[in-house]
């Protein structure tokens, strides 16, 4: 089938990648002309395992890139819209490109096409986007707008959109849903993954996925529902691990006790220095905002929200308690992206961190598999970029741990421990764990659990106790 997909940031560009590997016409339009010679030379813009691949086995056959928007249009029987819908100062979604991109939709349809919104926007902007198409002088006949929401997450975006848990069409028009039934057919037929060259297969897969057809308005409260009650997770392990600090319980086995149970589940059951990214805190704002709107004052999102906030404050004061005075301090710091796997730093709580410290009179030198240039733009040469962990280790008051990284795991302690003018680490992620860390010689401070000292420390420590 042909497609159109409207914008090629971290969903637009995903989507048409995967589209075409499901044997679509794919073109991927946007408007940023750097983000487009980019894509059309071949540069990938973002960091995503499995996309290299995707692009260049599609680019130029079932891929093309463009800034014609109605070309890209004409002749599609979808047109996916995957521009940016951030906060305003108020909280609720800028639906302003969604808007802008309808508009130019309108004046390029000439056959059957459903406009799709894959953007995570807030209930009733189907209806607004029709009325915005009709407006600009589209025939009712011609076309209908469904709500496909992306669950994607960064990281595994690929792998997540191959082997959704579910795809959910919100379509009010049997017409409609046929199409997008049809677009996503080879993979709920199982097709797709009968394929020997097909992107390989996660621990975890739905197969075939099930496609879960909704109402448009059900679609988009399904999206901001499940992002709200993601990051309510996340909050709520966050609280725990606070209680667990006062009382000298260790999170991971209380994590391990309550995700065990199949009605709670492990995953975003991860204790740390809360959420960011670009869409859980401006999903939370927007649909907060849109439920009062309708009359809602969905106060349990501010408590998600408060407490998010305060992990951030609760880090810093970790490493407030373990260095006694900030200023002049030399900090190591590994991770600046908003989550592992990726190069995002929008809304990153490491940046927001480091931010913090740097007004405290720290001195930062950090490192991140793949966000150092993003966050060159962002943190300019306050920062220090190291080439790798163990360089942003060197001759620092203390290691910070702020994304998880699987090479931040997985780093060889007795050469940190040489690196570090003290052999302290203060993990936001609890990769490690604390009796590991104490043998190596370290003081270790994580989340939700007592600090580790090192052993030799920890006997004194010990001894003072008893002979105080
Ligand atoms: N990033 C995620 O993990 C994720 C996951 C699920 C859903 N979403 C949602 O998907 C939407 C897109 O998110 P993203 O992270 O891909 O954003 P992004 O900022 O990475 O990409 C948006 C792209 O749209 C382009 N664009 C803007 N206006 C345009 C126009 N008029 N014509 C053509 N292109 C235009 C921009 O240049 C940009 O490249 C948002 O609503 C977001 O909430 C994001």
């Amino acid at each position: 089938m042909r497609i159109a997909v409207i914008g090629s940031g971290y969903v637009g560009l995903v989507a048409g990648a995967c589209f075409a590997d499901l044997g679509h016409q794919v073109t991927l339009v946007d408007n940023d002309e750097q983000k487009l010679a980019a894509l059309q030379a071949g540069h990938l813009p973002i960091h995503e395992k499995f996309l290299p691949e995707l692009i260049s086995r599609h680019h130029g056959n079932n891929l093309t890139f463009s800034g014609d928007l109605a070309a890209a249009v004409r002749g599609s029987a979808a047109v996916f819209i995957a521009v940016g819908t951030p906060p305003t100062e108020d909280g609720e979604a800028d639906l302003s490109f969604v808007e802008s991109v309808a508009r130019s939709v309108s004046g390029a349809i000439e056959n059957y096409t459903v406009v799709v919104e894959k953007s995570t926007v807030p209930v009733y902007t189907s209806e607004w986007v029709r009325k915005i198409i009709l407006r600009n002088g589209c025939s009712a006949q011609v076309f209908d707008v469904a709500s496909n929401p992306e669950f994607l997450r960064e990281g595994s975006a690929v792998t997540d959109f191959l082997y959704p848990d579910r795809i959910v069409v919100g379509a009010d028009q049997d017409r409609c849903a046929a199409v997008l039934r049809q677009i996503y057919a080879p993979l709920t037929d199982g097709s797709y993954y009968r394929r020997s060259d097909i992107v390989p297969q996660p621990e975890r897969a739905q197969i075939p996925p099930p496609l879960i057809v909704t109402s448009t308005k059900s679609a988009e409260l399904i999206k901001h529902a499940s992002n709200a009650f993601l990051a309510l997770k996340i909050s709520f392990i966050n609280a725990v691990a606070s209680i667990c600090e006062s009382v000298g319980a260790d999170v991971q086995q209380v994590r391990q006790g309550i995700g065990s149970d199949a009605r709670i589940g492990q995953r975003f059951l991860n204790p740390g220095i809360g959420y960011g990214g670009s869409c859980f805190p401006k999903d939370l704002l927007a649909f907060r905002s849109v439920a009062r709107e309708h009359g809602y004052d969905f106060r349990l999102l501010d408590e998600v929200i408060r407490i998010n906030e305060e992990q951030r404050k609760n880090f810093l004061r970790k490493v407030r308690s373990a260095l006694w005075t900030l200023r002049g301090k030399r900090l190591g710091v590994l991770g600046l992206a908003f989550k592992g796997g990726t190069d995002d730093i929008r809304e990153s709580p490491a940046i927001l961190l480091i931010q913090a410290l740097l007004q405290e009179g720290c001195e930062i030198v950090a490192y991140d598999p793949a966000a150092m240039e993003r966050s060159r733009e962002v943190l300019g040469a306050q920062v220090t970029l190291a080439g790798n962990a163990y360089e942003a280790a060197r001759a620092a008051d203390a290691l910070l741990i702020l994304t998880e990284w699987e090479e931040f795991a997985a780093l060889d302690l007795n050469r940190l421990y040489n690196q570090l003018k003290y052999p302290i680490v203060i993990d936001g992620r609890n990769l490690y764990a604390p009796e590991t860390m104490a043998a190596h010689g370290f003081t270790y401070y994580s989340v939700g659990r007592l600090p580790a000292l090192p052993e030799p420390l920890a006997d004194s420590v010990a001894a003072r106790k008893l002979n105080p």
